[in-house]
């Protein structure tokens, strides 16, 4: 063998490795109205050229299906748009399928940025096909719910769900940007509402008191207006966005599994799953955490009256505070057994140390459960 390839060999026997870094950097942009032809956000949106591509949510496009078309005529912008049904039963690789059938009938190219305007259901499904699209293309998501303003907008998980598991097929696939526009909420119906509600009030109870209190005070507000006038809707998507942000960025692939707002997403999933038809992700996230809440006081971590203010923030926001799938105690432990293995063996679970912080904790038995359900039923009647 000639040295020099002896030398490689050599080199690469005692082992080698390759190092990279791969920066990630994505705008979050908040732009009001959207559609109006003088409004250059999404005309203008990078890595896109003379056609737009759109994945939409089919119930969106039904009520913005003209704006977007005279905003697209006015900016002199051909679009190519796939409507895409939007339910828990559709987020799964069957939808994913047409998304990629649809980018290769229309040649998308690798670096043409795809537009997904919709809900959490939309923004995951597009992006997760964005992702394995040849190895990953650009996206921008343009959230129209409040649930996904507040919490899919900011993070970098795209999934669907699959073996009957919730966002079982995923990736952390940051998209180029998002396009913030509250104006989307006011068209929703108040039950999404209430569902973007309780990640918010999820938000506020391990992280921000002046979130809670503004949650407490302004509640029939903010559900009657819809989000849409006055400084106080600004100030709690503002809180709620930024609250996220803080968490995410330093951990925006997760390589640390204690994360806070893990918080209501321990015993919600398999209830959420089983019970797709009358639990949405909200409701189900608030669930969870009036039930962790419930832990907390048991173990004498905060006082009767604190969760007796949690619950009843929680009424005032129309968020359930019981509901027959938190009676079984069976899917319960099922829930935290694979949140434990979604945590890599380690309960995590976070629970309000009092309103506006958490601790983590890793001794739930199956005792704690118990407990909690018998408060969960005494405090959701006691009003
Ligand atoms: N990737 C993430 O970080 C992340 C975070 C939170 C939730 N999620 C996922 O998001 C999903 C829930 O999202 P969601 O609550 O936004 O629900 P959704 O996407 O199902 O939307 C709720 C309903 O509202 C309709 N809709 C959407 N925008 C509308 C508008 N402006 N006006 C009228 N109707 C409108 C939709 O068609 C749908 O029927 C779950 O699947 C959850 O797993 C993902």
């Amino acid at each position: 063998m000639n040295t020099n390839y002896l030398a490689d060999y050599h080199q690469f026997s005692r082992g080698g490795r390759i190092e990279t870094s791969l920066p990630v950097s994505f705008f979050l942009k908040y732009s009001s109205s959207i559609f109006d032809c003088r409004n250059k956000s999404l005309a203008s949106i990078p890595g896109s050229g003379e056609r737009k591509v759109i994945i939409i949510d089919q119930a969106v496009q039904e009520i913005y299906g003209e704006m977007i078309s005279s905003y697209f005529d006015d900016n002199k912008l051909d679009v190519v748009q796939l409507r895409i049904l939007c339910t828990e039963e559709e987020k799964n690789i069957h939808t994913v399928e047409k998304i990629l059938r649809f980018f290769e009938k229309n040649t998308v190219l690798r670096r043409e940025t795809i537009i997904c305007i919709g809900g959490g259901i939309l923004l995951d499904i597009a992006g997760y096909a964005c992702s394995i699209y040849r190895r990953g293309i650009p996206y921008v998501k343009v959230p129209t719910t409040l649930l996904s303003i507040v919490d899919a907008s900011v993070g970098s998980k795209v999934g669907i769900n699959h073996f009957g598991r919730r966002n079982r097929l995923g990736a952390y696939y940051p998209p180029i940007g998002t396009l913030i526009d509250k104006n989307f909420i006011k068209t929703e119906k108040e039950q999404n509402i209430v569902n973007g509600l309780g990640e918010i009030f999820k938000l506020s109870l391990i992280k921000s008191r002046e979130l809670f209190d503004l949650l407490q005070n302004n509640s029939s507000l903010l559900l009657r207006e819809k989000f849409q006038y006055g400084a106080v809707p600004v100030r709690v998507i503002n809180l709620a966005i930024s609250e996220m942000v803080s968490e995410l960025e330093p951990n925006l692939w997760e390589k640390d599994l204690k994360r806070c707002v893990d918080f209501g997403h321990t015993f919600s999933p398999v209830p959420e799953m089983l019970y797709s038809q009358s639990l949405l992700h909200g409701e189900a996230v608030a669930l969870d955490c009036l039930f962790s809440s419930c832990i907390a006081f048991n173990r004498s971590i905060f006082c009767n009256d604190t969760l007796h203010r949690i619950f009843s923030v929680a009424r005032s926001l129309k968020l359930k505070t019981f509901h027959e799938s938190f009676a079984d105690t069976n899917l319960l432990i099922k829930s935290l057994e694979d949140a434990t293995t979604h945590r890599n063996g380690n309960q995590n679970l976070p629970l309000p140390s009092t309103i506006g912080d958490h601790i983590f904790v890793n001794d739930i038995t199956e005792s704690d459960i118990v407990n909690a359900q018998t408060t969960m039923v005494k405090y959701h009647e006691s009003e």
